[in-house]
């Protein structure tokens, strides 16, 4: 078992707020965690210092085995998949599908003058296939549908094969049947022993795959729980997290929550 990710006391301060506050947490290669918690509970800010494009204010963050703040981060980001809204934004609309999943193996959003040759080419369009999106390589992203975004946002962030994967949302903005062929996509990745680290931030218990591992419960940016998804996520650690009785119920590896 190879660590991942370690975080020691980290905190994060914007002025007088502070957005993360003694986060400590390891995760290993072999895992498969989902990140919980409300609007504004630091999700976002703890998947930024994991994808090194943020430093912690203070304590230690290792990616990769790397301590952000010693090492080149650009070579330390290729080897961190991330899917999220921001860098989704970064996209040009005109870009073809197979381009927005083939330019991240340079670590670019739009083409420009990198070279690719056939195995990229190839290893783009086996990812689009793999989220249902073989049909779309030479369509243009912005005609795309958000749910269609989604899909190739993941085939992008797993294009350069990375050591981690980090979703920011990724089900946000599916229909029942997207949500439903991501969350299936997603579960084949977890199940792979040979798929990175997979670290997905989540709105709802609901879009939990099955086979993720572990599970942490944010609120205004400390760690109400953290560990394996099985004894972590209960009832009572879901009402902490969101101030109010929350029921939860589980049937065949997935879950659902509703206020009790
Ligand atoms: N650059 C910044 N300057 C000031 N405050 C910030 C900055 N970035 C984030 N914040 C604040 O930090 C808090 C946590 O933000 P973050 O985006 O990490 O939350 P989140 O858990 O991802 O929320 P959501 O579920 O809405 O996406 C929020 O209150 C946000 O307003
Ligand atoms: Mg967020």
């Amino acid at each position: 078992m190879t660590e991942v990710l370690g975080f020691e006391g980290v905190r994060v301060r914007r002025g007088d707020n502070e957005i993360l506050r003694d986060v400590s947490w390891t995760v290993s290669d072999r895992d498969r965690w989902v990140v919980l918690g409300p609007n504004g509970a630091g999700k976002t800010t703890l998947m930024s210092i994991a994808a090194a494009r943020l430093f912690p204010t203070a304590g230690r963050a290792t990616v990769l085995g790397e301590q952000l703040g010693e090492t080149d981060t650009r070579e330390l980001r290729v080897r961190v998949g991330l899917s999220s809204a921001a860098l989704a934004d970064r996209i040009p609309p005109h870009e073809t599908v197979r381009n927005v999943v083939m330019t991240a193996a340079h670590g670019v959003t739009g083409r420009w003058h990198e070279d690719y040759d056939g195995l990229d080419e190839d290893r783009a369009d086996a990812l689009l296939w793999a989220f249902g999106m073989a049909d779309f390589a030479q369509r243009e992203f912005g005609t795309l549908s958000e749910g269609e975004r989604k899909r190739v946002q993941v085939a992008r962030a797993l294009m350069p094969d990375p050591e981690l994967l980090l979703l920011d949302e990724p089900a946000a903005g599916l229909d029942l049947g997207g949500r439903e062929e991501l969350l299936g996509a997603l579960s084949e990745l977890a199940g792979d022993h040979r798929s990175p680290a997979i670290v997905m931030v989540t709105h709802h218990v609901e879009e939990i795959p099955v086979g993720f591992t572990h599970v942490m419960l944010l609120r205004d940016g400390q760690i109400v729980a953290a560990g394996p998804l099985a004894e972590t996520l209960t009832a009572e650690a879901l009402s902490r997290t969101y101030g109010m009785p929350v029921e939860l119920t589980s049937s065949s590896g997935r879950y659902a929550a509703r206020r009790a």
